[in-house]
């Protein structure tokens, strides 16, 4: 299929480009790079600099390159900042996501795959969190993509979208050739924060509160590999074919892991000292989040290749590796 790739320069979308490559797919990049790459999409891979937003680079786009099903992860993504300018996060995940639908829509394009995530969630009522637990999102970065979820069912309704929308839990390793990985600014996850803490590139690591009720006291989260992600994301192709369908899964691996947990795995693969000091807790950070996946994998065949954080860690501490400075563009 001709895949249109919406932030196909970014962390998930590079690797989601590869996969699609690696299972015989075409994919076609669209991305502003306010965030991601150029160096991270292959030479060979049609790339376009533009904005989700824009009707025309996008219409042009889907007819000329005949693009079956467009793939969308292109959106601001830090919570924090979500608090302090919603109309931010407003614009470019809610009221730029729409345009793109209107583009496809009016194009005729209707089979799309989106970004969606574990914090549309809230604060769960129970673990680990299966797809039909209420969505209460805690935060406006939340409440966007809650937002787009309903606007897709809407559509689905009406003019006959297609839609897979995912819940990614952690994102978290890089591509196994080490060629691509995680190269966030700022950066915000766990995994490359006490990567860069062990190797001195960055200040030692504040692990944000010791006292919630899990085994170790710090918070427990999902790590799942980003191309075990990215598989998911094409497995479900073939389940788009009927007009209307509307589909939400969650994606982890299902296995808890708290932050000092990650500090040791870091630690065992890299052979240094992770230099860490206890903060307080941030406030919005529930103490445990984690996926029930047992729908991805029944429906979709989903089989998940890294089940536990050190083997993830290894892959992303072989990209820090390499890539120390991370992309050159
Ligand atoms: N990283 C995670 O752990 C995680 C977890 C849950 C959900 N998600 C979601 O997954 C998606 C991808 O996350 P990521 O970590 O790869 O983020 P990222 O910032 O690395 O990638 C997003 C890409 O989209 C591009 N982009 C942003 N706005 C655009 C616009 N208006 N037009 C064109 N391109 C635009 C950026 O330049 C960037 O390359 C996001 O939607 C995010 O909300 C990520």
């Amino acid at each position: 299929m001709n895949v249109l790739v919406v932030g196909g320069a970014g962390y998930i979308g590079s690797h989601c480009v590869r996969q699609l490559q690696a299972a015989g797919h075409r994919p076609v990049v669209l991305d502003n790079l306010v965030f991601g790459h150029r160096a991270a999409v292959a030479p060979d891979i049609p790339f376009y600099d533009g904005d989700l937003g824009d009707p025309d680079t996008v219409g042009q786009i889907l007819i000329e390159e005949k693009i079956d099903l467009v793939m969308h992860f292109a959106a601001f993504a830090y919570v924090g900042e979500s608090v302090t300018d919603p109309l931010k996060y407003y614009f470019n995940n809610v009221v730029a996501t729409l345009r793109l639908l209107e583009t496809m829509l009016s194009e005729g394009v209707t089979k799309f795959v989106f970004s969606s995530t574990c914090a549309t969630f809230g604060i769960p009522e129970r673990m680990p969190i299966t797809e039909d637990l209420p969505q209460a999102p805690i935060n406006p970065y939340g409440q966007t993509k809650l937002d787009i979820e309903n606007a897709l069912k809407a559509l689905a309704h009406a003019h006959g979208l297609s839609f897979a929308a995912f819940r990614y839990f952690n994102a978290a390793g890089a591509a196994e050739d080490a060629t691509i990985g995680e190269a966030h600014d700022p950066e915000s996850h766990l995994i490359p924060l006490a990567i860069d803490a062990a190797t001195g590139r960055r200040p030692p690591l504040k692990v944000f509160g010791q006292d919630y009720p899990t085994p170790d006291g710090t918070c427990l989260r999902d790590y799942v590999h980003v191309d075990d992600l990215s598989r998911a994301h094409i497995a479900v192709f073939d389940k788009l074919d009927e007009p209307g369908t509307g589909l939400f899964y969650n994606l982890g691996t299902g296995t808890p892991t708290s932050v000092l947990e990650v500090i040791e795995a870091v630690e065992k693969v890299s052979g240094l000292k992770v230099p860490y000091e206890m903060a307080e807790r941030r406030a919005g950070d529930p103490p445990a989040l984690y996926a029930d996946s047992a729908k991805a994998k029944s429906e979709l065949g989903w089989e998940i290749k890294y089940q536990t954080i050190e083997p993830i860690v290894a892959t992303a501490w072989a990209w820090h590796q390499a890539h120390p400075e991370g992309f050159q563009e």
